[in-house]
């Protein structure tokens, strides 16, 4: 579909929801969450900003996770349904096409009806082989000449969620920072590509996982801690929700690979239990967005100041609000923020991730 022919059904389909569309962009990348991705294996993406003059249309209690992210689900799927109708597949395996909506608060709106929520659970169920993920997709052929082997991680709803390439990436480049092998806790560890990435360069001392998946706990007890042990390297696994794993060891890394919209509701229950959690140098990693699809991203980083007029809106949701330094990076084709309270360590990790030419913005709190 051509960029002018969705203005107007966005704009139609907008009408409904007291909305203005303020814009639109269209970009291209690698469709590395469907396996194997179908026709050409990229994903054209549309970016629509949208301005709400109903700032209630997600609710207006303060819990992203739980009252927000479902409405927002409802407003995606309904999405997907009208442009079905008008001809344009945006979910589903067959899918070559996304369109996703940056809401914007108008600060001249009301509060009105909120959407009903949706609840769709996921969690990391199936394992894709390093070989059949490698053989049929590109994408995951060029991570492995990078980083290694490492396994394609599907959810129960058919996505597929890891390798997570911006994770790998970043974790591998922060840890060049570092002279000694490094102790990593990870939020979200799925198929443990992260930690054998970091196993693989040498670098890797310690790692604590986590996953609320017991087929990704079962999987990572029996696959990859016989490799880590190996090597001489510790790596407990939590089964349970990020929100309940215990914090006491000090790491110098931290990554956070949950869901994105459980990343908002992490820092505001337990920013401050991360800075505690990393020693003075440390770092914390999060794959906060699809480059495509930047709200989770602009909550996180604080940077869409229209944000704060949401009734749900809370200023722990932002990275700065727990570490003075915060930079936002594309790597692997994916969003990532890098935050730490280390002066150093800001301007080794600036300098390791410069040399990409990828989209990098540095913020100092
Ligand atoms: C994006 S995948 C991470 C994949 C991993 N980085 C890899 O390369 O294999 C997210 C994983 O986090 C788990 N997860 C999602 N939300 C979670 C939460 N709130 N607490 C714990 N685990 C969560 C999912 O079950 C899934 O396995």
């Amino acid at each position: 579909m051509k960029t002018y022919q969705l203005i107007r059904i966005l704009e139609e389909f907008l009408e409904e929801y007291d909305a203005t569309l303020l814009g639109i962009q269209e970009s291209k990348r690698d469709n590395f969450e469907r396996f194997p991705a179908p026709g050409n294996g990229s994903l054209q993406c549309f970016t629509a900003e949208v301005l709400f003059h109903n700032i209630g249309i997600f609710g207006n209690k303060v819990d992203y996770l739980e009252d927000v992210y479902p409405r927002i689900t409802t407003l995606n799927m309904r999405l997907a349904s009208f442009l079905e109708k008008k001809g344009l597949i945006i979910s589903g395996s067959n899918a070559v096409a996304t369109v996703c909506i940056v809401p914007h608060a108008d600060k001249y709106g009301d509060i009105g009806k909120s959407l009903p929520p949706t609840l769709r659970p996921s969690r990391g169920q199936l394992i894709i082989r390093h070989k059949t993920l490698t053989e049929k997709s590109t994408y995951y052929a060029t991570m492995a000449k990078r980083y290694g082997e490492s396994v394609g991680v599907v959810t129960n709803n058919g996505t597929v969620v890891g390798p997570d390439g911006g994770l790998i990436g970043s974790a591998c480049r922060v840890a060049d920072t570092y002279e000694n092998k490094i102790s990593v806790l990870e939020f979200g560890s799925g198929g443990g590509s992260t930690a054998l990435a970091l196993a693989r360069k040498k670098k890797l001392k310690s790692f604590f996982g986590n996953d609320f998946s017991p087929e990704m706990v079962e999987y990572f007890t029996t696959s990859v801690t016989p490799i880590l042990s190996a090597d001489k390297i510790k790596s407990p696994i939590f089964l349970g929700s990020c929100f309940d794993m215990s914090l006491e060891t000090k790491v110098d890394l931290i990554s956070v690979g949950v869901y994105y919209q459980a990343q908002t509701a992490l820092f505001n229950k337990r920013g401050h239990e991360l800075v505690k959690c990393l020693n003075k140098s440390g770092a914390l990693i999060i794959q906060s967005s699809m480059q495509e699809d930047p709200f989770n991203t602009e909550l996180l980083s604080g940077e869409l100041k229209n944000n704060s007029i949401w009734p749900w809106y809370n200023k722990n949701f932002h990275l700065n609000t727990f570490f003075r330094y915060v930079a936002r990076y594309i790597i692997e084709q994916e969003t990532v923020l890098i935050a730490t309270n280390s002066r150093e360590k800001f301007l080794q990790i600036a300098k390791v991730l410069s040399y990409d030419g990828n989209f990098q913005k540095l913020n100092i709190a």
